[in-house]
């Protein structure tokens, strides 16, 4: 049986530059190449469970212009249902801008439709919700979103992923409902200065790129190194670990399980420039678990 993972969250258009030198303040450089690649956390994280055999239910907004055009129908494409897609008339589709350099990425989104991801707009697709598996959830959306759609996943029993990126300030009543968080390193700094931290560090998944991952099992600390691969665009590496993730627990793996297979994908995404590109289908990640069991 396929899982049903739901997402309400954010698609973007990517727009990335790839360059030998980062611009200093007030200056300019020659870049190299340009190029619009599928993106968005929500829409990546969507990409990578749908390609890991999940059955996927995309609830986010794009604009009534070429790009929205271009994602709605990248997104069905990819099998997903994208019935809980709202297009807005009033707002653009949501831009990330995105400077790749050989060792460093910078990203800045205009969320302009995501924006309209508002609490009427999952209201109108609890179904999808209520029927799910496991929900993943991000913060490019309205933190008022967030919180009611975690209402409503904990109502029917929905078990909840949130992925708290880009990180910001977070009510404790989003630690309490949720079933596990994803945070990187830098994210995780921000969660240890919470008062609420002592009682929910056991929900964490700490990613730490290229080092590994940390998380628990039954109360233990856990750590998974992450594997060596040539990497050629990190965009998106996280949001494939959290796909992946979801889509393992939706089948009812194991955590260790689940942390494996999804540090695996996210291994294999990071070999191809565009967020959604690398992202690997689940014959591939099982045969680069085999390739490299034993190995790192
Ligand atoms: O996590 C990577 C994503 O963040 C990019 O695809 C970009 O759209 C931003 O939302
Ligand atoms: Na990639």
């Amino acid at each position: 049986k396929k899982p049903i993972v739901s997402i309400v969250g954010s698609i973007n258009m990517d727009l990335t530059i790839t360059t030998n030198k980062m611009p200093m303040q007030g200056e300019t450089v020659l870049g190299n190449d340009f190029a619009t690649y599928p993106g968005g956390k929500g829409a990546n994280q969507a990409v990578a469970a749908a390609r890991l055999g999940a059955n996927v239910n995309m609830i986010g907004a794009v604009g009534s212009d070429s790009f929205g055009k271009t994602l709605l129908n990248y997104l069905e494409t990819e099998g997903i249902n994208i019935e809980g897609v709202h297009t807005a008339t009033n707002k653009p589709t949501g831009i990330a801008n995105i400077i790749l350099s050989e060792d460093d990425n910078r990203i800045i989104v205009a969320s302009g439709a995501n924006k309209l991801v508002l609490p009427e707009l999952v209201e109108k697709h609890v179904d999808l919700i209520k029927h799910s598996d496991v929900l993943l959830l991000q913060l490019e959306i309205p933190i008022e979103t967030v919180m009611y759609t975690l209402k409503v996943a904990s109502k029917y029993n929905v078990p909840i992923i949130v992925n708290p990126a880009p990180y910001q300030p977070l009510p404790d009543a989003l630690f309490k409902a949720t079933t596990y968080l994803t945070p990187n390193e830098i994210e995780a700094e921000s969660i240890k200065n919470d008062l609420l931290f002592e009682s929910i560090k056991e929900k964490l998944i700490v990613t730490t790129g290229d080092k590994g991952v940390q998380y628990f099992e039954n109360g233990t600390k856990q750590f998974l190194p992450s594997y060596q691969v040539e990497v050629k665009d990190t965009t998106g590496a996280g949001d494939t670990f959290n796909g992946a993730f979801a889509t393992k627990l939706g089948i009812g793996a194991s955590i260790t399980e689940a942390v494996q297979f999804a540090n695996a994908a996210a291994a294999l995404s990071v070999t191809k420039v565009g967020a959604q590109s690398g992202m690997p289908k689940k014959q591939e990640v099982e045969q680069f678990l085999k390739e490299r069991s034993g190995t790192k």
